[in-house]
């Protein structure tokens, strides 16, 4: 897409409307068009441009790392350290401290859910207040041990870890790739049935009831409406509700900005939950041993095993989609598309990088512009995750099929899955792995989790009613 285009492009992603198929766009991906170093790490703006590059691991000939090749080395530096963390420009909050703060109790805060509609662990059907951020993002890497979220009712997704998840900005959020900004997340998961069960107009009144000095602080240039006078801001509402439908559109517009500055405070606390130094990256750095068997591992990992050809970088992922003909099991739906069944929405998300609530529509343009044409090729896609912090976040894969690394090697080990939907990935090929092998593969997955998060980032600080 030619810069020129860009305001039609936005004129046309609001216009549109339902009619998302008019929204699609057949550019060619470029995988690197949102790829921004850290705004704050990133290197000081009187730096040299030629310093931004990233470096070409650059090794002194002969000088390898442990009992690892030449080649081996070369590719262990390609792979370590992380580099800064993404930029997120449509989020002006996103590295805000006290917008961070105020997104730590938002994350916490349940009062905002609606009904659930099962029997769970959290509560009986029908109570409303059960559902927060953390009770499915609760391990220690903030994803689940459940192997598909329990909200509402169950979500037909596992859920990933927040911990990291701001390196995926390239191929965006979720399994799917539904966001193409993290902030626009949560104002979806607060609607959808199977999860908060809520609406935009009850999480705006728990706002204002209990965070309206906090928020109006962190988003000072928008401060909260007037949502005391119930007839102009009913209880509950959101598009295709009579009570939103029938409101001001100045006041629609006043509850959409403050559900996407909640999810902006969100982002901005997320984006604070980092772990990106394991044992291996010590090792790289030459700053610390690492057993013979996890560097057999990593070398298996990039030989043999085949695992960098989708699992590359320093995130250990390509950012790209693939389909490993994975079955769907347990609470998971029979069958599940994947990247095929949201790519046209992306564009028409109102509250997306190039939407009214964006910071820089122009910074998010390129990311839309990236994303592909709807098309069988899609099928049963989901997006490769990071390797990192594997070990601690089990179960694996998008419904959580998988339940621990053996079980996951072993699946690798057999070339993947049957392939309910669409067509496996043809990097997929039966490994014929020993048992020692095997062992190893594990061994260096162990030695990719990170340090440990500040258990300060985990406490529940949201307010009492
Ligand atoms: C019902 C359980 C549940 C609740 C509650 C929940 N999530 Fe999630 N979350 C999930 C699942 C499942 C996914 C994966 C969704 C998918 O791939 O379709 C996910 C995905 C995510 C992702 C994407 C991470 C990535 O790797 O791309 C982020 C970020 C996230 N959730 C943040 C939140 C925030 C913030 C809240 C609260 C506003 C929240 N979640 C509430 C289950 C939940
Ligand atoms: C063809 C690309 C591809 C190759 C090759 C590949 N993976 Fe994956 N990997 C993926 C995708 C895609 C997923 C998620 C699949 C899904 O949920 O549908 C995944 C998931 C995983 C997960 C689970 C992460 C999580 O958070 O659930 C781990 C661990 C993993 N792979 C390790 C490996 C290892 C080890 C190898 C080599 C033996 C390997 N992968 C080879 C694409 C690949």
């Amino acid at each position: 897409m030619r810069i020129s285009e860009r305001g039609w492009l936005v004129w046309l992603v609001a216009a549109c409307g339902l009619w998302l198929s008019a929204c699609d766009d057949d550019d060619p991906a470029d995988p690197m068009a949102d790829m921004d170093p850290g705004a704050d790490m990133g290197p000081a703006p009187d730096m040299a441009p030629e310093a931004d590059m990233t470096p070409e691991p650059d090794m002194v000939p002969g000088e390898t790392l442990g009992i690892l090749t030449e080649e081996q080395t070369r590719m262990a530096r390609a792979m370590s350290p992380m580099p800064p963390i993404p930029a997120s420009p449509t989020n002006d909050y996103a590295d805000d401290p006290a917008a961070a703060a105020l997104g730590q109790k938002f994350y916490f805060e349940a009062d905002w859910a609606g009904p659930l509609q099962m029997d769970s662990r959290l509560g009986a059907e029908g109570e409303a207040g059960k559902v927060s951020c953390f009770v499915c993002h609760d391990d220690d890497t903030f994803g689940s041990a459940d192997p598909v979220g329990v909200g509402a009712r169950f979500h037909p997704r596992h859920a990933p870890g927040s911990v990291n998840a701001a390196w995926y900005a390239e191929a965006g959020f979720t399994w799917r790739g539904r966001f193409d900004v993290m902030w626009a997340l949560p104002r979806a998961v607060f609607e959808a049935g199977a999860i908060f069960n809520s609406s935009r107009l009850r999480v705006a009144h728990v706002v204002f009831e209990q965070y309206r000095a906090e928020y109006d602080a962190v988003f000072g240039d928008h401060p909260l409406p007037p949502l005391d006078d119930l007839d102009r801001f009913p209880a509950e509402g959101k598009p295709g509700d009579a009570a939103w439908d029938e409101m001001d559109p100045a006041d629609q517009e006043a509850v959409n900005r403050l559900v996407a500055n909640v999810g902006k405070a969100l982002e901005a606390y997320q984006r604070t939950l980092r772990s990106t130094t394991s044992a291996f990256d010590r090792f790289v750095a030459g700053a610390g041993e690492l057993d013979e068997s996890a560097q057999r591992g990593f070398a298996l990992f990039v030989g043999d095993a085949g695992c960098v050809g989708c699992h590359s970088g320093p995130f250990f992922t390509d950012q790209s989609y693939r389909n490993l003909g994975l079955e769907q099991t347990g609470d998971a739906p029979a069958m599940d598309a994947g990247r095929f069944d949201v790519v046209e929405a992306i564009a028409g998300d109102p509250f997306n990088g190039v939407g009214a609530y964006s910071d820089d529509p122009a910074a998010g343009q390129p990311f839309i512009d990236a994303v592909e044409a709807r098309s069988d090729a899609l099928i049963g896609r989901f997006r490769v995750p990071t390797v990192r912090n594997a070990a601690i976040s089990a179960p694996y894969m998008h419904a959580g099929q998988i339940a621990d690394l053996a079980a996951l090697v072993d699946f690798y080990d057999v070339g993947g899955g049957p392939a309910p939907m669409g067509v496996r990935d043809p990097a997929l090929m039966a490994l014929g792995l020993t048992a020692a092998e095997k062992a190893d593969l594990i061994a260096f997955i162990e030695a990719l989790t990170g340090d440990p998060i500040d258990p300060a980032l985990g406490e529940d600080t949201s307010n009492d009613p």
